[in-house]
């Protein structure tokens, strides 16, 4: 068994947290599984600022979903913005709402929640003279800037649904979305700084809805720089809302209408757009980002993920504004101008509570100790990490150097779907041992099943499934219920499959150990084979190609392509570079491959299915353990693949 951190009392003192100790921990998670529904009612009435209280918990179950998405808080009514703005007026009115840096270190801005308030009833006002009503989808295409934030909330308080984009993908990826939501309005901003480099947001939004019918842009100006215009459709932020009135009635949403959707990867080449909605999602990010973070009135609380991807929508925007936190927005990356830069940071904002994925860790941790002791990190309290596994080594490493050996470290293991984290530890409450995301949170119910479906009992391994519904549960996919329903409930019946594998071991904690579908994890970002297959298959010279990941030091997994070519054409690094630029193109900046090997030919079975699992085990290092090839149509073709491997 591997070694266990018990809580250090340091940290215990002084947690006004609802859960304080491993003791409540335990009799709060048996209290919510003996009755999910009356526990989530009750956090949801404490909670969220509900124009009409919910009286009813869930409604229908994973068995139903077919028919009919299931429901949490069905006749309660609200606006989110209210929970997250105007609740917080009277009593932190006056309190940082946002802290910014931007790209420049020591470039900051800070928003009050009075001035957050203004500023989204400001845009809301805007939005509405746009033409935006409840339930139109707005395209939000924008770097890390506070206006982001404005806009998210700008939309939820017009009854909007928001869907960013994150800023690294491409026009195409960028067009699929506007295309498949439907928008006819995109927010974006000229150009995002990062590190030394300027991104073309505005230019990209151009390409990417050229020919489509979105009526109006609205363009927050960021760096000055120059920008393609359309005229009569594009409009400057600055000019539109420093006009608008800073008041704004908030409208009455039902707790099921969607709050927003989220693109994200899956098994097909077609992005799904997950949705979100008011009521139960709030609740599951207040809830979640209090008891996981142990969350204080004085807390300067930073979460450095994007945005664009779901942890920054419930831990750097609902959760934290939710709970009346300040919360911290970074513009940048973590290596400009040195791999410093968080602790540089933490040190001058005095940062308490610090979130990040185990790829910048290892990064970090690549450039040496130093450049973290030389800044003084006595604020931090609680360290977080989500997107993939932590290695153990990584682990310690945060603890050790970064953490002081004084700090909690929260291995929060989540989903874009699911809406916010379900097993993690509970600062300060949950001994943690380096690796484990621990154990699920109240009001969460996971099992492992095997390949049939049986479920395990005890330290077993298996497929991650959760039994039971909890508020913030994505309840169907945009225009695509079916796909929802196949994806996520087809596997096993009446369970959610999460796509993850886990082991659970004799202390009931969980160690996830990575997808087992056709999804990556790349640095922490979801990227599905298939997209990339498509990808690369628009090259000319490009035949036949299999994607698959393998292990990477520092990004967790890399993208490892078996490229057929067409008769004709040979391999060359002219090549590789054509196409990672189809790669760049469809899908965005953000995505690349980083081995190439070309084959004469894909290992296929006698009724041409690609085997996979032999391309993944060759590119793992893993060519000895092939296992029984004889249902290959040529098992030649192992041998050539197993000698050209890259790994
Ligand atoms: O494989 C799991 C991995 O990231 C996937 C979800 O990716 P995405 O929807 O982009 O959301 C990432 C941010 C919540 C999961 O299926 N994953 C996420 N957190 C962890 C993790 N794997 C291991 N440990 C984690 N803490």
């Amino acid at each position: 068994m591997s070694e266990t951190y018990a809580v250090p009392t340091r940290v215990t003192q002084g947690s006004r947290g609802p859960i304080p100790s491993a003791e409540a921990y335990r009799e709060t998670w048996l209290r919510a599984a003996a009755n999910p529904d009356r526990f989530w009612l009750q956090i949801a009435r404490e909670r969220v600022v509900w124009r009409t209280a919910p009286t009813i918990g869930l409604e229908g179950g994973y068995r139903e979903v077919r028919e009919r998405p299931f429901t949490w808080f069905a006749d309660g009514t609200l606006n989110v913005t209210e929970t997250c703005l105007d609740q917080h007026l009277a009593t932190r009115g006056d309190k940082t709402a946002i802290l910014w840096e931007g790209d420049r270190p020591g470039e900051t801005r800070t928003l009050t929640y009075l001035q957050l308030h203004a500023e989204v009833n400001r845009l809301a006002n805007t939005l509405v003279s746009l033409g935006v009503r409840p339930d139109d989808r707005v395209i939000l295409y924008m770097g890390m800037v506070p206006e982001l934030a404005v806009a998210m909330l700008a939309c939820a308080r017009v009854g909007a649904i928001h869907s960013i984009v994150f800023g690294g993908f491409s026009a195409e990826a960028l067009r699929d979305r506007v295309l498949d939501s439907g928008a006819r309005v995109v927010l974006t901003q000229d150009e995002g700084p990062r590190g030394t480099k300027r991104v073309p947001l505005k230019a990209t939004v151009d390409a990417g809805i050229e020919g489509l019918d979105v009526e109006r842009v609205l363009v927050y100006r960021r760096t000055g720089g120059e920008v393609p215009w359309v005229a009569g459709r594009d409009l400057w932020w600055h000019e539109q809302v420093s006009s608008a009135s800073p008041e704004f009635t908030a409208v009455e949403r039902g707790a099921e209408d969607p709050l927003f959707i989220l693109y994200t990867s899956g098994s097909t080449g077609k992005p799904k757009g997950v949705v979100h909605t008011s009521g139960g999602y709030l609740t599951y990010a207040s809830y979640t980002h209090q008891v996981v973070f142990d969350v204080r009135e004085d807390d300067v609380y930073a979460c450095v993920a994007d945005i664009g991807w779901i942890t920054g929508h419930t831990y750097i925007v609902y959760g934290p504004l939710a709970n009346g936190a300040t919360t911290f927005m970074f513009e940048s990356v973590p290596t400009y101008p040195d791999a410093g830069r968080y602790w540089d940071m933490v040190e001058r904002h005095g940062i308490s509570v610090f979130y990040t994925a185990p790829t910048a860790i290892r990064a970090i941790a690549a450039h040496g100790d130093d450049l973290v002791k030389r800044y003084d990190r006595s604020s931090l309290r609680v360290l977080g990490t989500v997107g993939e596994p932590i290695n153990p080594d990584a682990w310690r490493w945060y603890y050790e150097v970064v953490g002081e050996g004084r700090c909690t470290i929260v291995d929060t293991w989540w989903q874009t779907e699911t809406g916010g984290i379900l097993i993690a530890p509970l600062a300060p409450a949950t001994p943690t041992k380096p690796g484990s995301a621990t154990l699920p949170l109240p009001g969460i119910l996971p099992a492992l099943v095997n390949q049939e479906g049986e479920l395990q009992v005890g330290p077993s391994s298996g497929y991650l499934v959760i039994t039971h519904p909890w508020p913030g549960q994505a309840r169907t996919v945009f225009g695509d219920h079916e796909r929802y329903v196949s994806t996520y409930f087809s596997n096993y019946e009446g369970l959610y499959f999460t796509g993850d594998g886990a082991r659970r071991d004799g202390d009931g904690y969980y160690w996830i150990t990575g997808r087992v579908d056709d999804v990556l994890n790349i640095s922490g970002h979801r990227l599905g084979t298939a997209e990339l297959e498509s990808a690369l298959l628009t090259v000319d010279s490009v035949a036949e190609v299999a994607v698959v990941g393998y292990p990477h030091q520092v990004k967790g997994q890399g993208v490892y392509a078996y490229v057929v070519l067409q008769p004709g054409f040979e391999a060359s690094a002219l090549v590789e570079e054509a196409l990672n630029g189809a790669v760049r193109s469809i899908i965005g900046p953000f995505a690349r491959v980083d081995l190439f090997q070309f084959v004469p030919g894909l290992p296929k079975t006698r009724s041409g299915k690609v085997m996979r699992r032999i391309l993944r085990k060759v590119a793992e290092g893993e060519a000895e353990a092939l296992g029984d090839l004889s249902t290959l149509a040529d098992p030649s073709v192992v041998e050539v693949i197993k000698c050209g491997a890259k790994v």
